[in-house]
């Protein structure tokens, strides 16, 4: 049966279609709002507007609940490599045996950067924070590696999988005046990824398993996270058919913003400020109740989730494991701990229903894993970078129109030009 709502302005009454989604969430249509009323919505931020209709993730903020293509994050979290969860997001399945095989050999295929993108990147001053560097070299890809045109998407799909974590860890080493080092396709993705980042010409580098499984865990929970401000930022650039490097570039551009992703470098300085000022994070809980301090309880909060986000319980705990697999006491984990309790316990959170999202943990992981902070957004890129393309993709396989919202205009009315010795 055909679900309708009824909006009544002045003496006239209007009909929207109801649309029910899989897990029953329901939308009214709109598309003939303003045709048929003349007026339009206006809802700022997006908090009730819905962009699409996507088959990728679900999440249901009131039940802390997140599925990728139907899976649990837990499951996945527990049980899946980070590969076979970017490929789930980007191709809607689980690979086979020999789809995996065929799609981490596809990657491996194209792991080494073109050295003249390396002249680009030595352009950049040695204090270059990594994600503007990223977005950068991620647009620069554009120049580079042209659409082939034999299935130009999909070859791309495989360079950016292949290349990013290549060059996202040519920042570290700059920054640390080592000489860079190239993927190694001996070893698995997240090790790869590692053995970039710390080996150096000297000695033999080993991997540590439980890092790398660390890795592996953070990456996964980081895929996808349906319409967020990053991704719908990728939705919208791809929506003019721009190139899928200038969508991702514009995304990695979104994800660095403190309210985004760059809130898991902020977490961890807002720590380590905690630490250095004493440990009193009842002070800290005071100034981010006063909204006039301009402070706020940074890793708090989230636009969708209202009781909790079910990767900051994973990543709390892989913490605590990670920290003592590897021996290390790290006093901000205890700091952030202590945060976490006495918001929970205050009305101003409580009331707000602000709980520690996705970015309160993941830097205390980051950093026991000897990455470090200015590189954490990086980290988040990496991650969410498979689902940035499967919300591309799917954006271009439905034919969505390009986004082009509107406006209520509150600016002056007509008015007639006057000569510049004529103004007060
Ligand atoms: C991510 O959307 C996604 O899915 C994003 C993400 C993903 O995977 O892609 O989950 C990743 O971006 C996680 C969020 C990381 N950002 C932070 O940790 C920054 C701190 N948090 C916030 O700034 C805030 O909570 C947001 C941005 C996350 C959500 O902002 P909203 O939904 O616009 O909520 P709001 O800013 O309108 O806040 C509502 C109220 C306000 O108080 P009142 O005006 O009602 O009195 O809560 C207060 C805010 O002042 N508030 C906070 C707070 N967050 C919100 N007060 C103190 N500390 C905070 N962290």
């Amino acid at each position: 049966m055909s679900e309708f709502a009824e909006l009544s302005l002045g003496d006239k009454k209007y009909q929207f279609p109801v649309i029910t989604g899989s897990e029953d969430e329901k939308a009214i249509d709109i598309a003939k709002l303003r045709d048929e009323t003349g007026h339009i919505t206006i809802d700022s931020g997006y908090k009730n507007t819905g962009a699409t209709k996507s088959a990728i993730t679900f999440l249901d903020g009131e039940l802390g609940i997140l599925r990728y293509r139907g899976y649990s994050i837990e499951e996945l979290a527990e049980k899946a490599s980070f590969l076979e969860v970017a490929y789930l997001l980007i191709y809607g399945e689980l690979p086979t045996t020999t789809q995996y095989a065929e799609f981490e050999n596809a990657i491996k295929t194209h792991t080494i950067v073109n050295e003249d993108m390396r002249k680009i990147f030595e352009g950049f001053p040695v204090n270059a924070h990594p994600m503007g560097v990223l977005s950068a070299m991620v647009c620069a890809m554009s120049a580079f590696y042209t659409g082939d045109k034999s299935g130009s998407d999909e070859l791309n799909i495989i360079r950016l999988m292949a290349k990013m974590p290549s060059m996202a860890t040519w920042s570290y080493k700059k920054s640390q005046g080592h000489p860079v080092n190239y993927p190694n396709n001996s070893l698995d993705y997240c090790s790869n990824f590692l053995n970039m980042m710390f080996a150096l010409p000297v000695a033999t580098y080993q991997v540590n398993p439980v890092v790398a499984a660390a890795l592996n865990k953070l990456l996964i929970l980081h895929a996808d996270h349906e319409q967020n401000c990053s991704t719908s930022t990728v939705r919208l650039v791809g929506s003019s058919h721009a190139s899928l490097y200038a969508s991702i570039s514009a995304g990695i551009n979104a994800l660095s913003g403190p309210l985004h992703g760059g809130a898991n470098q902020e977490v961890i300085e807002m720590l380590e400020a905690i630490k250095e000022d004493g440990g009193d994070t009842s002070k800290y809980i005071a100034m981010a109740k006063d909204k006039n301090s301009g402070f706020r309880l940074m890793g708090f909060g989230h636009r969708v989730y209202k009781n909790f986000d079910p990767r900051a319980r994973i990543i709390k705990k892989a913490a605590d494991d990670v920290l003592a697999a590897l021996g290390i006491n790290d006093p901000v984990l205890k700091i952030a701990a202590e945060l976490e309790s006495a918001a929970l316990n205050d009305e101003y959170f409580v009331a707000r229903k602000l709980y520690p999202n996705v970015d309160f943990y993941s830097g205390i992981i980051y950093r026991a894993l000897g990455i470090p902070t200015d590189m954490f957004t990086v980290m988040f890129a990496i991650g969410r970078l498979p689902g940035w393309i499967a919300q591309w993709k799917e954006m271009k396989a439905n034919k969505e129109p390009i986004g082009r919202p509107r406006q209520v205009y509150v600016g002056a009315t007509e008015r007639a030009y006057v000569a510049i010795n004529e103004r007060a």
